[in-house]
Order: structure tokens, then sequence, then C-alpha cells
């Protein structure tokens, strides 16, 4: 694995409930999986539960799934700033590998106990678990 390769996690099963009027996958759907896709990948770089969506850059919807298809997401850090994490996205066709959506930059903000950005520490992208914060407080607990 080298620094840049999209590693794909998350399969979808596109189902009638995901479909737009054309009867191919809905971009809503497929861009609030993205979305939470990468929050998830974003709280396992930042060892941080507290991370948001600040940033999309534009969507490449590159060709159409259908009914049926399985496809995968997948995403890389591309940069780590003080406070931000920058990923590329993309999303596939499980089998042909043909490419249904890219996205050049997705930029998560790292949040502190405050409420406001607050340096990351980290430079590198993990492959492993090592950074998952231990268990997941939510601010308003914090608020006391
Ligand atoms: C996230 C938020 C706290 C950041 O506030 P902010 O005033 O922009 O913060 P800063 O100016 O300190 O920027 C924070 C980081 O974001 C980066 N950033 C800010 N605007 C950016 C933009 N348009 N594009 C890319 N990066 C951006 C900054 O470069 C900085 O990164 P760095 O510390 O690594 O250099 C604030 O914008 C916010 O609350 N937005 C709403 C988030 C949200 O609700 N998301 C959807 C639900 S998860």
């Amino acid at each position: 694995m080298t620094a840049g390769d999209i590693t794909f996690h998350t399969r979808k099963w596109v189902r009638p409930e995901d479909l737009n009027a054309n009867g191919t996958l809905f971009g809503g759907s497929l861009l609030r999986w993205i979305d939470e896709e990468a929050a998830i990948y974003a709280i396992v770089q930042l060892g941080n539960g507290f991370a948001v969506t600040k940033y999309m850059s534009e969507i490449n919807f590159v060709s159409s799934a259908q009914q049926g298809d399985l496809i995968e997401m997948g995403l890389t850090a591309t940069a780590f700033g003080r406070t931000s994490l920058t990923m590329r996205a993309e999303v596939r066709n499980m089998f042909t590998r043909q490419s249904i959506l890219t996205i050049e930059k997705i930029v998560f903000v790292n949040i502190g106990l405050d409420g406001t950005p607050t340096a990351h520490g980290y430079s590198e992208i993990t492959y492993d678990r090592d950074r998952l914060p231990g268990e997941h407080l939510k601010i308003k607990d914090l608020e006391c």
C-alpha cells in the first residue's frame, strides 16, 4: 500500500429506494453514503469522534449504477493540515471496476471539546486502528 492508493471499504447494494426518476442510482443517496464513509475515515485517521465536513470540491458523476448493482466506496487521505484532513473519494462498480463517482477534495475539520477547530497532530495515514477514540463522548455530555 502506498500513499495515494484508494482503499475501498464499504460495499452497497443498489436498491429500489436508492433510485432516481430514470431508474438509476440517485446522486443524493450516493452523497449521503460518501459523507458517512468520509466521516468514519476521518474519525479513524484523526482519532476523534468530533470531526465535521467542511468542504467538498466538484463531484464528478462519471457513470450511473443500476438497481441490483454492487458498488464500493473508497477514500484516501491526500493532505493532513493542522486541524484539517483532506481526502479523495471514488465509487466504482464492484465487478467491472467502472468508476461511478469521483470527488477530488473532501475536507474534514478536527473539532475540540470546546467546539472549535483543534490541532490533530497527525501527518500520515494509519492503516491500523491505533488512533480510535476509546469511547464516544458527546459534546453535550461535557457541558456541565
Ligand atoms: C468546521 C468549522 C468549525 C470550521 O470553522 P472555520 O472558521 O472555517 O475554521 P478555520 O478557518 O480555523 O479552518 C479550519 C481548517 O479548515 C480549513 N478550511 C477552512 N475553509 C476551507 C475551505 N473552504 N476549503 C478547504 N479547507 C478549508 C482551514 O484551512 C483549516 O485547516 P488547517 O488547520 O489544517 O490549516 C465551521 O466552518 C463549521 O462549524 N462549519 C459547519 C460544519 C458542519 O456542520 N458540517 C456538516 C455536518 S458534519
